[in-house]
């Protein structure tokens, strides 16, 4: 066993565990070099058989070249072993920082955040939230607010009886048969306001729905003026849409009030600029028409067992859907109701 057979055998090791690229193919040039057949182990079990003279010289060489080998193994081991941590490291990484998958939040529909709104500016001024079904009497719905049994305004209002005509119960088609039930079953002074949801017989288009939202209010005191009615709906216009957005009012005629106004709000666009021909939100008329309003007919608050001589009352009903139209500029009405969630969720980050 030369040495120079010896170190032929050492340098063949080392080169093969150098190039060795994982640790699987490590395994298999150790056993090849380093393993019970390789080379050197079979020098080494050779040594017994050696006469006594050249035991110990080839022992030493052996031992040695057994030792470098040894070595290589172990440093090219830890190396490998160092790599494939690595890339265990990189293929497992996870990064915090990216965004995941989460599970959408809902969003409320802005017409129930804008009427919450709505009531809170009513609230803020000592009013009460009132409540009525919407499958309605027609009493209530009609006569009690002074419609006659013959009135157009009931066709008008283009109705949804319920079963038929003369069921006596229809859907409301506004919401101030609250009024009614609120001068019942409440004690005076009376200041309430009562969202809900309205229905009339209107094909679904961009300016109209069969079935809406109105908001109405009533108030019922001692000494209650058109003044008070005018200040408050002012009030609400400015809070709601800015102190440059007045009101104006349009003589008109509900049979439940005397005198009425229709209700008009000052375009946010061109803030009631007559100049402005064709502005895209009012259509150059510089006002947008937003409810109806009025002081408490007199024969309603007989109707309800209040005695006009001393009580005066006022009223108004404003659309929930065109206050969101002209709030948040939404176009057309059908986005409102057709539930898509990309529109609700538009509006997700309102409280
Ligand atoms: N109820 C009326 C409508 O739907 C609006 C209104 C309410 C008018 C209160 C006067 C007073 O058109």
């Amino acid at each position: 066993m030369s040495s120079e057979s010896v170190d032929e055998m050492v340098v063949e090791a080392i080169a093969a565990f150098c190039s060795a690229s994982d640790l699987e193919s490590l395994k298999v040039a150790r056993l090849t070099h380093f393993g019970d057949r390789s080379e050197i182990s079979l020098a080494n079990r050779e040594i017994g058989a050696l006469p006594p003279a050249a035991k110990a010289e080839v022992g030493k060489r052996i031992g040695e070249a057994k030792a470098r080998v040894k070595e290589a193994l172990e440093s090219r081991e830890a190396e490998l072993t160092q790599i494939r941590d690595n890339e265990v490291l990189l293929s497992e990484k996870v990064d915090v920082s990216v965004p995941v998958d989460r599970l959408k939040r809902g969003a409320r529909h802005p017409l129930t955040t804008l009427m919450e709104r709505l009531c809170d500016v009513f609230i803020a001024m000592g009013y009460e939230i009132a409540e009525g079904p919407e499958l309605e009497l027609e009493w209530a719905n009609f006569d009690a607010l002074n419609f006659p049994k013959d009135h157009p305004a009931r066709l008008m209002q283009d109705t949804f009886f319920v079963e038929s005509p003369d069921s006596g119960v229809v859907l409301r088609t506004h919401t101030s048969p609250i009024q009614v039930r609120a001068m019942l079953e409440r004690e005076l002074p009376i200041y309430v306001v009562a969202p809900g949801r309205v229905f009339r017989t209107d094909e679904l288009d961009a300016t109209h729905t069969p079935v809406f939202h109105q908001i109405e209010g009533l108030a019922v005191d001692k000494g209650l003026s058109m003044a008070d009615l005018r200040g408050t709906l002012n009030h609400l216009a400015h809070v709601m849409f800015g102190p440059q957005i007045d009101i104006r009012w349009r003589p008109s005629f509900f049979p439940f009030t005397e005198p009425s106004a229709e209700v008009d709000l000052k375009c946010f666009v061109c803030l009631g600029d007559s100049s402005a021909v064709g502005c895209r939100a009012c259509g150059g008329e510089g006002w947008i028409e937003w409810g109806g309003c009025g002081m408490v007919n007199p024969k309603v608050l007989r109707a309800v067992g209040i005695d006009p001589d001393v009580y005066s009352g006022f009223a108004f009903g404003m659309g929930i859907e065109r206050t969101l139209m002209f709030r948040s500029g939404v176009s057309d009405m059908r986005d409102m109701v057709e539930g898509d969630i990309r529109f609700t969720g538009a509006f997700g980050l309102e409280a």
